[in-house]
Parts: structure tokens; sequence; C-alpha cells
């Protein structure tokens, strides 16, 4: 498809039974028909961020994977939990990796974020970090509406993980849909 929007999805939590991983999961069904979404490679792979290994042997595979991905792609999306009021630190150390490119994949990158914690503020307060870090690296960042799925352990089904909250559902269909008109406005203007 000509217009298709391929939108690259990294899910900050490695864990199996992640409910950011689940939201991941619902994307799909609930995103416009021309808007794509792929799975970033895993972030479990990535060694810790260390510049003397750097400069020693160049960038990990990892690093280059998730690179390549981020440029092949019109725009990324961060489905991602907070830890201690930030960022995890598996998803930062890949930010780090990719920062240090010449070719820095998330310049003029439209970017958003969604995040599910269980907690009542739904990630707020690392969705603001995450802002700072993609200000630096110079992305296009999408504003709103923004998703904070709180209490998420009440808003997935138990057994199947399924997103099951109607009202969830509904702001997460919003925000793709606005997310793709962003995505549109971006492209266009890079385009002249
Ligand atoms: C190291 C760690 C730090 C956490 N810090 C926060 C926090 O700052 N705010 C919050 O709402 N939840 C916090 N939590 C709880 C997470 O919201 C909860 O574990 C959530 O399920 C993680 O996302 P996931 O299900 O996608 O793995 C923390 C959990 C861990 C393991």
């Amino acid at each position: 498809m000509a217009d298709q929007l391929n939108v690259l999805v990294i899910c900050g939590s490695l864990r199996k039974g992640s409910y950011n991983a689940a939201l991941t999961r619902a994307l799909p069904a609930l995103a416009p028909p021309e808007m794509k979404l792929i799975t970033a490679p895993p972030l479990g792979d990535f060694p810790l961020y260390n510049a003397d290994v750097q400069e020693a042997s160049g960038f990990p595979a990892a690093a280059e994977k998730l690179a390549a991905a981020i440029r092949a792609a019109d725009a990324v999306l961060f489905v991602t939990p907070e830890y201690n009021w930030s960022m995890p630190g598996v998803l930062k150390n890949a930010i780090d990796w990719v920062s240090r490119m010449k070719d820095q994949p998330f310049k003029d990158k439209p970017v958003a974020i969604q995040s599910c914690s269980q907690g009542p503020l739904g990630g707020a307060r690392m969705q603001y970090h995450w802002r700072m870090s993609m200000t630096f690296l110079a992305a296009f960042i999408f504003g709103t509406p923004e998703i904070f799925v709180g209490q998420a352990q009440t808003k997935f089904d138990k057994d199947t993980l399924e997103l099951s909250d109607q009202p969830t559902k509904d702001i997460v269909k919003t925000q793709l849909a606005v997310f793709a008109k962003f995505i549109k406005r971006m492209k266009a203007a890079t385009a002249i």
C-alpha cells in the first residue's frame, strides 16, 4: 500500500506476563487501516552501554538491528512501564546505544508513547523523562491524547492478558488515529 504507515513498536518490558507487551498485542485491532505495526528487535539482547566497548569494537549487532528498524520505519511507538518514576534501564540502555550513532536514527522521526503500570498514574512520570530524551535526540514528539493505563491488572483479562477495558481501547484507538495524521504531517514537512 503506497500510503501505508510503518510504525515500529518498542516494548520496554521483557517480562513474559507484561501488561505493556499485552497492550502491544491489542494495537493492530485498534490502529487505522493504513497503519502497520512492526515489532522491534528484542531489547534484552543489548549489552550494557560502555563507550570503551563502542570504541574498541563498534556497535553491537542488537544496536545495529534496532537502529536499522527505526530508520526503516515511518514512526516509532514506545509501549513501556515506568520503573522508579523513570524509563526502565533496559529501554534507556537501548536508546543510549543507538543515540551514539552518526546517523542517529531518532532524528526527525515521529515518536509516540503509551504506558501501562500497576500503579494509579499509569507511568505518567516516566513519560516526561522519555520526552526529555526524545527532545535531545531531535525526534518529532507526538503530544496528545496521552495513554496512561493505570491499574493495568484490572484492564486486561487475567488468563489471556487480552485488553478488556473499553475506555482504554477507545482512547488508544483515538491516539493511533491522531498519531497517523501527525506522521503524515511530519513526513510532508521533511519532504520539502
Ligand atoms: C523495578 C521496578 C520499578 C517500578 N517502579 C514503578 C513506578 O515507578 N511506578 C509505577 O507505577 N509502577 C512501578 N513498578 C510496577 C510496575 O507498574 C509493574 O510491575 C508493571 O506491571 C510493569 O510493567 P509490565 O507488566 O509491562 O512488565 C515498578 C516495577 C519494577 C519491577
